[in-house]
């Protein structure tokens, strides 16, 4: 069909008919009109059949539901669904219309089926974004159209230049009462071009995240798909009562920098729930501020519950806690994880000079498929913002315990490393049965651990922790808590 339509082909028939037909310009004529009507008729036909079978395997697309009082279409601000036009303005429009009924429950915002290209725009409070099944909001490839922003209190810097940094695609500051939803709609950073704009140092500032929500409340993030984002894809920062539930993570897991999944930052009172993320770096790291910036910002990540959660990431790990952590991170609980064809399972990451916390983290419940290492703990991760660190701001860390941990092919199922300076206290092992790819001398390193080893352990525990039986009866205590057995082989 494509064939008999290019115009070379028209153009080839019609040239052979003038030169056989000569004069006749009527016969021209009634030949050109039997092919466009056949071709309309080929056209319609195909159309319907499509449509025929699209209605056949998945019925009627389904209707946004009414989720505000008010109810707005993209469309009524002039947004065009093309892929190509670019509809800032009009999801620009759309928000300040919506802000208008902030005392009034709020407003909806439906995006329907089609690609919406646009700039970065903000949103306002009492708002629902609903993306429908087919809906794209794509991310305009070009740099000049991100504004600039500060950079974040708590890093002094914009993490990866000096100075201030882009901003996110969706963001929204001092905003209570958001909701992005849909019928798994997606969010496109198309970050193929700053993925190769940094590998190759072109960049003047840092990458923007894809959505970044700063001082705010009562966020809701469910059902939809997030891909491709220029760095960090999800970053709620010094936000308290966010749930994030149903969302789909996609960039690829090689070659794209720093597209961690979910970056919880100086945040209370979260979930995390029901998520697929599968990203070139941390799938969720939580964090709390870098060095002497995330010290004096003094806000925690706390109270964060993630559960069934399926990760992949072969670049970094699962579910990452710091390396900045300044600010501290206690009570988090991660259950229902699985972590496959991955680098790491879950990790915690610190280094002298972050000073903070990391306590009161409870993993339960962790399936491990295909990684290098499972558990890892890292006290010298000494990546700093600038020299104005203080080395004796010393982090601590302490009660962390791992409850039920399976899993298959992991290289290295436990790598937990303290240091003289970094004890890692109150490290509590329950239930663990990790099978192993090829049987190496040390398959659970440790150094500078305290703690114990309940119940059936394998492989077996190192030496630094007590054990006791099932029935929690002390069996032996541990004499060399201190011993640093950690093989990089
Ligand atoms: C929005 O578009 C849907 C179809 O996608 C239509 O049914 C509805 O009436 C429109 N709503 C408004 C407020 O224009
Ligand atoms: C969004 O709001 C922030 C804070 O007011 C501002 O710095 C930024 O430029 C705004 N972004 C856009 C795209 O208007
Ligand atoms: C949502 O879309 C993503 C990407 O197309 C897909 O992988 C995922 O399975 C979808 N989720 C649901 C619940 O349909
Ligand atoms: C948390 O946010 C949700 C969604 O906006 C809201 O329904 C709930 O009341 C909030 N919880 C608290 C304790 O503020
Ligand atoms: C998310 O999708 C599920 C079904 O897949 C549905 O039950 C739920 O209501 C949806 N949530 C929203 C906010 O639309
Ligand atoms: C997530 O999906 C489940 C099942 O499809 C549904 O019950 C739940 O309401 C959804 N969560 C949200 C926050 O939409
Ligand atoms: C710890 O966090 C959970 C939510 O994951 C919360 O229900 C609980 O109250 C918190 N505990 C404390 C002591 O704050
Ligand atoms: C453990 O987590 C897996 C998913 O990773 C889930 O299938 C399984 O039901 C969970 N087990 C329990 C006892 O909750
Ligand atoms: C294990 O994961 C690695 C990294 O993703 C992958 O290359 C390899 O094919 C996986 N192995 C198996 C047996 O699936
Ligand atoms: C250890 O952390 C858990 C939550 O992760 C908490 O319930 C418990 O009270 C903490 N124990 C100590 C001794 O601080
Ligand atoms: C282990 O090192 C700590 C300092 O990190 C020290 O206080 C303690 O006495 C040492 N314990 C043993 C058993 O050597």
């Amino acid at each position: 069909m494509a064939d008999i339509h290019s115009p070379s082909g028209r153009f080839h028939l019609h040239h052979q008919r003038r030169r056989v037909v000569g004069t006749l310009s009527y016969h021209q004529i009634l030949v050109v009109v039997l092919w466009a009507s056949l071709f309309a008729c080929i056209f319609v036909w195909q159309r319907s059949a499509v449509n025929v079978l699209r209605v056949y395997r998945r019925g009627p697309p389904p209707q946004a539901p009414m989720l505000r009082p008010v109810v707005f279409n993209l469309t009524d601000f002039g947004g065009v669904g093309d892929g190509v036009t670019l509809n800032t303005m009009a999801f620009e429009r759309a928000v300040e219309a919506i802000s208008k009924f902030s005392e009034r429950g709020g407003g909806q915002l439906n995006v329907q089926r089609g690609v919406w290209l646009t700039a970065p725009f903000n949103l306002t409070s009492h708002m629902t974004l609903f993306l429908a099944e087919g809906a794209v909001i794509l991310g305009i490839e070009d740099e000049k159209y991100w504004p600039l922003m500060p950079p974040l209190p708590s890093y002094g810097y914009g993490r990866e230049k000096k100075g201030p940094r882009y901003g996110s695609l969706i963001h929204g500051q001092y905003l209570k009462d958001v909701v992005i939803t849909g019928h798994n709609g997606t969010i496109d950073g198309q970050g193929e071009m700053w993925w190769s704009k940094f590998r190759e140092k072109l960049l003047k500032h840092t990458r923007g995240p894809l959505v970044q929500i700063m001082w705010s409340r009562d966020i809701v993030i469910s059902n939809i798909t997030l891909r491709n984002p220029p760095f960090w894809t999800l970053h709620p920062y010094d936000c308290k009562n966010v749930t994030i539930s149903n969302v789909t993570i996609l960039a690829p897991v090689h070659n794209a920098p720093n597209t961690d999944g979910i970056d919880p930052d100086s945040c209370e009172d979260m979930v995390i729930e029901n998520c697929y993320i599968h990203v070139g770096d941390d799938g969720i790291a939580i964090k709390s501020g870098w060095d002497q910036y995330g010290i004096a910002y003094g806000r925690p990540s706390t109270n964060i519950l993630i559960r069934n959660v399926v990760l992949r990431t072969v670049v970094s790990a699962g579910v990452s806690i710091g390396s900045e952590m300044s600010g501290g991170i206690s009570n988090i609980t991660l259950e229902n994880i699985h972590v496959w064809d991955s680098r790491r399972g879950v990790r915690i990451k610190t280094a002298p000079g972050r000073g903070g916390y990391v306590r009161d983290i409870s993993y339960r419940n962790l399936t491990f498929d295909n990684l290098s290492l499972g558990i890892v703990v890292k006290t010298d991760y000494n990546e700093h913002p600038d020299d104005g660190f203080d080395p004796e701001a010393i982090p601590c860390v302490e009660n962390i315990s791992f409850h039920g941990i399976y899993g298959r092919d992991v290289r290295i199922p436990v790598r937990i490393q303290g240091s003289e300076e970094i004890p890692l206290r109150g490290v509590s092992f329950r239930d663990m049965t990790v099978g192993v790819t090829k049987k190496k001398k040390r398959l659970f390193q440790c150094a500078h651990v305290f703690g114990r080893a309940i119940g059936k352990i394998f492989p077996a525990p190192c030496e630094n922790l007590d054990h006791y039986d099932e029935q929690g009866r002390l069996v032996r205590r541990s004499t060399s808590q201190n011993s640093t057995l950690i093989d990089y082989d």
